[in-house]
């Protein structure tokens, strides 16, 4: 049996890609493996969303080229964003083969051409309503698991090359979703994050994003629900009413603003302003309480003055995130914004956004010192890093708990009183 291992980059639906690819592959005969020295086949699911990311795994691509030299048979390909992106531009670098987001299925059949005729193949065509029915991807995950209910998106947010890379929106059938998630909850995945780029704007026949949450809300073989991404335009009351009023969605939200001033959020296509943005937060917080939010902010958005900034920074203190992904603004070809003509200097870009990361360091912090002394239900996912005597796992808000335990208790539920905070991690102790 030849092995095939992935690796992966970018966000949470390439995480999924790579588990329907390796659903795919298993399906025709190939095996998955975790050790790239066993590997035959090498894959590099990719990421295009900044430049930083398309480097790394050019470089990563690079190095793992030489291997080619001892073992002659060995094929290496690109799938996802970058080989959507790219496609045939990636020839050479020397890859075997590419393969867009659309074309995943086609896999085995370009393996086995491969085998035949070593030559470079470039599937990378568009298809407007892939969405790979029938096949339940193999979950890789420590008991939480994925489960894709839409891709694409059709925002257009002027600095976004996912549009391009991804597609337009498109949703799976309401009922092979809430098939996949009682699947994985037999399969012990108790823990399940529905998936897309902008889950609210779900839609399959009556079927909208409140609904679907409220139907998988019934499924009794799993105990939590989460989704992402959520757009801030599409957030609806109706959807804040589901998750307050089911038990399986937590509380926790990814909820990213991007900017905190008009201006700026004007010129990225959000579709919201910053008073609004604010709004949807303080309803939030009063149907749901202890709801965790984390966002994605973006420094030196072409154009953004120090003040805009300042909108921006200021925000982040009002509405004091639990965590934000911060980034620094990076020029996509193709995008809009990318030909704006007023682009921020580096220094300045990387400067707002150390400002940035200070700020949500401290708050983080003394967020997660507000846990001390509550009592919270962890689900148990693995030993801890630093030792065997520990063991860790999440709250329903999304944080990483450290505490003394045996692996005996891993894959179970169990109440633990919070001691202490550290960086980004609780620590705690058993109550029962
Ligand atoms: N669909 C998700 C986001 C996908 S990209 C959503 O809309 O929430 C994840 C994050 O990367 C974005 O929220 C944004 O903050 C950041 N990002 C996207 N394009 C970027 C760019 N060109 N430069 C810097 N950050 C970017
Ligand atoms: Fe990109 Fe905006 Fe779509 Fe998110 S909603 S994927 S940021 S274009
Ligand atoms: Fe990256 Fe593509 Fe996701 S560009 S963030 S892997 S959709």
């Amino acid at each position: 049996m030849k092995q095939v291992f992935i690796e992966t980059y970018g966000c949470q639906m390439n995480v999924s890609d790579s588990e329907l690819v390796i659903s795919i592959l298993e399906n025709s005969g190939y095996s998955h493996t975790d050790e790239i020295e066993q590997a035959d086949i090498i894959i590099f699911n990719t990421c295009s969303v900044r430049e930083h990311a398309e480097n790394r795994v050019l470089g990563r691509i690079a190095n793992e080229l030489s291997r080619k030299k001892q073992n002659t048979d060995l094929k290496i390909g690109v799938i996802g964003c970058m080989a959507q992106r790219m496609g045939r531009n990636l020839n050479n670098k020397d890859v075997d083969f590419v393969v867009g987001v659309d074309q995943y299925h086609k896999l085995p059949q370009i393996l086995a051409e491969l085998d035949e005729k070593s030559q470079f193949i470039n599937e990378t065509t568009i298809d407007k309503k892939q969405i790979y029915p029938d096949i339940y991807p193999t979950h890789q995950g420590n008991f939480n698991a994925f489960v894709t209910i839409m891709r694409g998106c059709n925002n257009f947010c002027t600095y976004c090359i996912v549009p391009y890379t991804r597609g337009r929106e498109r949703s799976r059938p309401t009922e092979d979703i809430l098939a996949e998630i009682d699947r994985v909850g037999q399969a012990g995945f108790k823990d399940v994050t529905l998936l897309g780029q902008n889950v609210n704007s779900y839609h399959y026949q009556d079927v909208n994003f409140a609904k679907l949450l409220q139907k998988a809300d019934q499924i009794d073989s799993i105990k939590r629900l989460r989704f992402v991404t959520s757009h801030p335009k599409d957030l609806s009351d109706e959807v804040i009413g589901v998750m307050a009023e089911s038990d399986k969605v937590c509380e926790h939200l990814h909820l990213a603003m991007q900017s905190g001033n008009d201006e700026v959020l004007r010129r990225m296509n959000r579709g919201y302003t910053a008073a609004h943005f604010y709004e949807i937060v303080q309803k939030l917080r009063a149907a749901i309480p202890n709801i965790a939010i984390t966002t994605d902010i973006i420094a030196g958005f072409p154009g953004e003055t120090d003040e805009q900034f300042m909108d921006t920074y200021k925000m982040m203190q009002k509405i004091r995130f639990d965590y934000a992904f911060t980034f620094k603004y990076s020029p996509r070809a193709g995008t809009k914004a990318a030909q704006y003509p007023e682009q921020i200097p580096e220094e300045t870009r990387l400067k707002r956004l150390q400002k940035l990361i200070k700020l949500q360091q401290q708050i983080t912090l003394e967020k997660y010192q507000e846990q001390i002394g509550k009592i919270k239900e962890i689900y148990v996912e693995r030993l801890s890093k630093k030792s065997d005597k520990e063991v860790a796992g999440k709250s329903r808000d999304f944080k990483i708990t450290v505490f003394p335990g045996s692996k005996a208790l891993i894959g179970k539920f169990v109440q633990v009183k919070i001691t202490d905070a550290v960086g980004w991690t609780l620590r705690g102790e058993l109550t029962e």
